[in-house]
């Protein structure tokens, strides 16, 4: 008999000897109806896949009434024992002895259980430790919304080399691995090095290598095209958990990692990545990493994601522990403390993209988006954002607007509210918003309105239209040129319109 303690602490808790057939299991697992669409048949639970949020109740009345799907939603998403029986259901053909043996399933006095949870990222696989009371410090942490968001963030274009540091389960290098050639993936946790060569196994990739160490030790002064970190970024007095906490002072960890990422990456490579800092609330959210890549050769793109105040950073962090009230005002005093001592009044979540360049000028540039949407599309969105920049900053004068030739994006939609008004509906707001990456948005008026709608409807110069536009509106060219050119260079900036 084993206990969930004994499992958890293994440093290999998954065999990897060269006979172990992972394909095997992922079309058994893809067979029975475990994947996004067969879960969603089978429960009518949206995200059932990923959520991190399940409500039991809901989900063992929904369950399949018997046959594997039931059995391995049990094990892997809501951590329940099975009985031998069951057990045996959920994994046939292959016997429970030969999953015991791979570290899929362990026995305890409650019957059969996992000590993962598998959630689906895409097509992937992705097999992560259950969650636990206790989780022991080299817990790897499952799929997770920051996971997420540093893979949305990504953009996909074929590279030769890419590095993962802190891979932990392992998503963000097989992400890399289907448009990179070749990747590395790094950790300090052997675990979690363990959980991720499986997971590559279990979703058939091979070109991915593994090394363990602390950050950049593994790979010494290799270059990348493309490195992806979502590091311990949690800036807290705490050393507890090794996903978690960095062990070093406030954001140091993700000043190093920004740092020593932008000299690993080869001329036009690409860095993404998650992180925490402080900032001063009312003043530039971005200054500090604005400070971290100054003089590091780079192109930056940063968006702010969450900002929270000292307390409300505390308690969203605090949540993961499960203490009791009294240990929890403790911690919470603690970590307070250490936000005053180092005068931090407020705490940004946020990303970075940046692409090394071996000359300048470069740009640094801030968007602030709350909600990051889990969709590939967000990372072509970002190159897209990085090349427009490029385009305006290799204009010497407005006169290099008036050759252009621009459209709109293919996903932006123009939306009007219609307001009602003695009798009749008028026009109230307009606005021009991308149903795609980053979806944002702006405000339309009457002019930059119709320079839109002229944008869809003709190739037309951008002097072309101005023209256009200045004797439509009865507006001097001078006035309708800077108004336009400030609108176009907002949309250009945005990734609203595209160049012909
Ligand atoms: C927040 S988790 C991210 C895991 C995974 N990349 C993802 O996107 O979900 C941070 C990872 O960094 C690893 N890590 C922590 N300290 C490290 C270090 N000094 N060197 C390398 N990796 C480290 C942890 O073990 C953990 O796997």
């Amino acid at each position: 008999m084993t206990s969930f303690a004994d499992v958890q602490n293994r440093e290999a808790p998954l065999s990897l000897t060269p006979g172990d057939d992972y394909g095997a299991i992922r079309e058994h697992f893809k067979n029975v109806g475990y994947t996004k669409e067969g879960l969603r048949q089978a429960t009518h639970i949206l995200g059932l896949e990923t959520s991190a949020n399940l409500n039991v109740i809901e989900v063992e009345r929904r369950l399949p009434k018997e046959g594997p799907l039931r059995e391995l939603i049990r094990l892997f998403r809501l951590g329940q024992p099975l009985s031998e029986k069951e057990a045996t259901s959920a994994f046939l053909p292959f016997s429970i002895k030969e999953m015991v043996r791979l570290g899929l399933l362990f026995k305890d006095d409650q019957g059969y259980r996992s000590p993962f949870t598998l959630n689906l990222h895409e097509d992937l696989y992705v097999l992560g430790d259950q969650p636990s009371e206790k989780p022991s410090p080299h817990h790897v942490i499952r799929l997770n919304p920051s996971a997420v968001v540093t893979a949305a963030m990504t953009p996909r274009r074929t590279v030769a080399s890419a590095l993962d540091l802190g891979t932990g389960n392992g998503i963000q290098a097989m992400l890399a691995a289907r448009h990179a050639q070749q990747v590395i993936a790094t950790d300090i946790n052997p675990r979690a090095l363990n959980v991720a060569a499986a997971n590559a196994r279990l979703n058939g990739i091979a070109n991915i290598e593994f090394r363990l160490g602390s950050w950049f030790a593994p790979v010494s002064d290799d270059r990348f095209d493309l490195i992806v970190s979502n590091p311990p970024f949690v800036i807290s007095p705490k050393s507890q958990f090794v996903y978690r906490d960095s062990g070093q002072p406030g954001d140091v960890i993700c000043r190093m990692v920004a740092q020593d990422a932008a000299a690993r990456l080869h001329e036009d490579g690409l860095g993404v990545l998650l992180g925490n800092w402080p900032f001063i609330p009312g003043q530039d959210w971005a200054a500090e990493p604005k400070q971290w890549l100054d003089g590091c050769h780079v192109d930056v793109i940063a968006l702010l994601n969450q900002q929270a105040d000292p307390l409300g950073y505390t308690i969203h962090w605090q949540g993961v522990e499960h203490q009791t009230w009294e240990s929890l005002a403790q911690t919470t005093e603690q970590w307070l403390a250490y936000f005053r001592e180092r005068h931090i009044q407020a705490i940004a979540t946020g990303s970075l993209i940046f692409r090394k360049r071996a000359n300048g000028p470069y740009f640094f540039t801030g968007y602030d988006i709350p909600d990051v949407p889990a969709t590939p599309t967000v990372g072509e969105h970002l190159l897209c954002l990085i090349n427009h920049h490029d385009r305006i900053r290799a204009m010497k004068s407005s006169q290099d607007w008036l050759p252009m030739r621009l459209r709109p994006h293919p996903a932006l939609r123009i939306e009007q509210t219609l307001t009602p008004a003695s009798g009749r509906w008028e026009i109230g707001s307009s606005q021009a918003r991308l149903t795609t990456g980053l979806a944002f948005a702006a405000q339309l008026n009457a002019i930059t309105q119709g320079l839109l709608i002229h944008l869809g409807q003709a190739s037309k110069t951008v002097d072309e239209l101005i023209h256009e536009l200045s004797s439509k509106h009865n507006l001097s060219l001078e006035r309708m040129g800077q108004t336009c050119l400030d609108a176009l260079q907002y949309w250009l900036l945005h990734g609203l319109i595209e160049i012909a």
